[in-house]
């Protein structure tokens, strides 16, 4: 709860850094005095923040999209849950494979706390659930601009059922106005008003790299290994959809992984450019199936 606040208040200051113009990596923040101790003075650096800004709580699902059911898309979605809680999206690869992002697991690094559920389309059904054997993350993710944001997880017993489905791996580059598929589960409330567990899905276009950069500048580093889709200020996925897919024609070309805001006017979804990232998947997978 405490980090979700600090999160919260970080990304407003993010963006009323924006709004104020004030284009430098440090913010000195006054906090007012609390119950009787002084007020303090807090240096922020925002490349360093850029990663955990939180949508503002209107915000917090699929924007833009609508209802829809895991049959409905296909049945390539999978929720993962750390401890019992809901985390991230995943799609399912194989019948024991499922792609992710790798900050799903920023402080989650234990296999056996984690479940992959199929079949769900409401958060609170229970779907198929599998545990999860082992993961691995991309050795060049990094955690401080979210490069090589993946991640491929082996279960450890096959993931099937009526319903459920597959997605390969993207084969073709996207042009800038490609529309993809994106969806996932919004967790929380804005004021915690019961959970609306339904899944959303949203049709988003690519956006040129090079604008994507420039939105950015100097908030995030926008790198290779990343792809930008939206409909500024409209169509965008949001927080609590990390990991999950963005899909092309059956193909897993995107995966959920950062953003300032939500369906923010400037700036754009960003998630793991999959056909650049193809290499390591392709390599986890073996290497992952080798392990069983
Ligand atoms: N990092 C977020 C998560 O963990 C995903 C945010 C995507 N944001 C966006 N505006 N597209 O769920």
């Amino acid at each position: 709860m405490t980090c979700r606040l600090v999160c919260c208040v970080l990304a407003c200051t993010l963006i009323s850094v924006h709004v104020y113009g004030q284009e430098q990596d440090k913010i000195v923040l006054s906090l007012p005095a609390l119950s009787g101790q002084p007020g303090q003075n807090h240096t922020f650096y925002v490349s360093q923040l850029a990663k955990i800004v939180l949508p503002s709580p209107q915000e917090t699902r699929v924007v833009g999209g609508q209802v829809t059911t895991n049959t409905k898309l296909g049945g390539y979605l999978t929720a993962l849950f750390y401890e019992n809680e809901f985390v991230c999206g995943g799609t399912l690869l194989k019948d024991n494979i499922v792609l992710t992002a790798a900050h799903c697991f920023l402080g989650r690094m234990q296999a056996s706390e984690w479940i992959v559920a199929g079949g769900m389309s409401t958060l609170n059904q229970k779907g198929i659930r599998r545990h999860v054997k082992d993961f691995i993350l991309s050795e060049q993710f990094r955690e401080d601009d979210m490069n090589m944001d993946v991640a491929v997880i082996l279960l450890k017993t096959p993931l099937t059922g009526k319903n459920i489905g597959k997605l390969s791996l993207c084969s073709v580059g996207l042009k800038p106005g490609v529309e993809l598929v994106v969806s996932g589960w919004g967790m929380t409330n804005a004021r915690g008003r019961g959970p609306q567990s339904l899944l959303r899905t949203v049709t988003v276009p690519i956006i040129h790299r090079k604008n994507c950069r420039a939105a950015y500048q100097p908030m995030a580093k926008i790198t290779d290994s990343m792809i930008c889709a939206a409909v500024l200020g409209n169509k965008d996925a949001c927080t609590f959809d990390s990991g999950g897919p963005m899909v092309f024609k059956k193909q897993v070309c995107g995966i959920v992984s950062f953003g300032i805001g939500c369906a923010s006017k400037r700036y754009p979804g960003v998630y793991t450019d999959v056909l650049y990232v193809k290499p390591f998947i392709e390599k986890s997978i073996k290497a992952l199936l080798a392990r069983r």
